[in-house]
């Protein structure tokens, strides 16, 4: 019989350093800790090990070792994405969805205000673009097309592979936001006709303050940081080496197809259990969705509440994406795809790792349901 657990379901906000991970990393801080652009043994040394690492990441999807450019994480990567082939061009038309990360939104209304013109496009009921609607939108000014590839919220994966056709038909650039997707689904930037993917390390067991950029040879960006010519001179300062170490370790763990299945079964398991609760609602698609993502909403309950009442029972959650919890807002994703306030309100988003246990998934799906009828019972809803 199981009391109070330590059950921590919000790895979509992040996730624990794999121990492997950790010893791998170790060496990089207190012995072979060289500066990669130095020409000395040390920083031979950690070039070496860098270039292998970039090796590894740019294996993983399918593109050229010099197409990966490291940066500080998801953030850097879109907002260099975004604004560095903006800036490039110096003006043009920028299409991106509304349920993009905030990161991306932001970085879109910085570029407003820089004379840019922005498309929003609206998505559907699960959180897809419409590609008809995409088409439409292309204009001939149109410099770049960034979809999120699997969202943070609800899971929802967009076909790139189509959104890609499009754009590569039309002489488009094409970005995709991979930080959720990244080694749960396949990313190929040839099948898929990429130009540009952002990736990070700490959604996949990795270290915080990590990423990396892919950038399809011959595309040319705007540096936001300007350096000592790090990174093909497109991203200056000393690349953090013990940390691109650990991405790419995290990234060769990850791999193991075997981790998507079991987050998969689990995650359905437990789908199947909560949308057993009355006036229960996953939102997101059921078909196309991240392997370890489930968000539902309840109706005539607070979903800060639920995750309350969750913390109080040993289980971690979350109601929304982390970066946007601190507003009282309800999620513009959800409300996106048409949930009412009160839908959007009552909502809770549990997302699973490769650590998480058969145990604790019947565990929250034994506890979920009590904390929902007595919220409803109080309920002034
Ligand atoms: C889809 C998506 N994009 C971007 C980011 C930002 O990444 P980072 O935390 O590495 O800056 C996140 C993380 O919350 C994310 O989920």
């Amino acid at each position: 019989m199981l009391f109070r657990k330590d059950i921590y379901l919000d790895n979509g906000a992040t996730t624990k350093v794999d121990s492997k991970v950790v010893k791998r990393m170790q060496e990089y801080f207190s012995e072979k800790y060289g500066n990669a652009s130095s020409l000395h043994s040390y920083g031979r040394d950690a070039k070496e090990n860098l270039e292998n690492a970039r090796k590894i990441i740019a294996k993983s999807i399918g593109a050229k070792t010099k197409e990966i450019i490291f940066t500080s994480g998801g953030t850097e990567s879109n907002n260099l994405a975004i604004k560095g082939v903006a800036l490039f061009y110096g003006k043009g038309h920028i299409i991106v969805s509304k349920v993009e990360h905030k990161c991306i939104l932001n970085s879109c209304k910085w570029l407003e205000g820089q004379g840019f013109e922005i498309t929003y496009l609206d998505v559907d009921n699960e959180g897809f673009i419409d590609l008809e609607h995409l088409k439409k939108s292309i204009k001939k000014d149109t410099i770049l097309v960034s979809i999120i590839h699997g969202n943070n919220e609800i899971g929802t994966i967009n076909n790139l592979e189509e959104i890609g056709k499009i754009c590569r038909e039309r002489k488009v650039y094409f970005h995709t936001d991979a930080c959720q997707s990244y080694t749960k689904t396949e990313i190929n930037v040839e099948k898929q006709n990429l130009d540009l993917v952002t990736l990070n390390s700490h959604k996949i067991h990795g270290p915080k303050g990590v990423g990396a950029l892919f950038v399809k040879e011959g595309i040319k960006l705007t540096p936001l940081n300007h350096g000592g010519g790090q990174e093909g001179g497109v991203r200056g300062g000393t690349e953090n080496v013990a940390g691109i170490i650990g991405f790419a370790e995290a990234v060769k763990i990850a791999s193991d197809k075997n981790h998507i299945k079991k987050m998969e079964r689990l995650r359905n398991k437990l789908i199947e259990e909560i949308l057993k609760i009355p006036e229960s609602k996953l939102n997101g698609s059921r078909k196309n969705r991240l392997c370890n993502n489930l968000n539902f909403s309840f109706k005539k309950v607070e979903g800060e509440a639920i995750g309350g009442y969750l913390d109080q029972k040993g289980i971690t959650s979350s109601t929304g994406s982390a970066c946007s919890e601190a507003s009282l807002q309800p999620s513009y994703v959800l409300k996106s795809i048409g949930l009412s306030d009160e839908l959007a309100n009552g909502s809770l988003r549990l997302t699973l790792s490769r650590f998480t246990t058969e145990e604790e998934i019947d565990y929250v799906a034994k506890v979920l349901p009590k904390i929902i009828s007595k919220l409803r019972k109080f309920s002034p809803l």
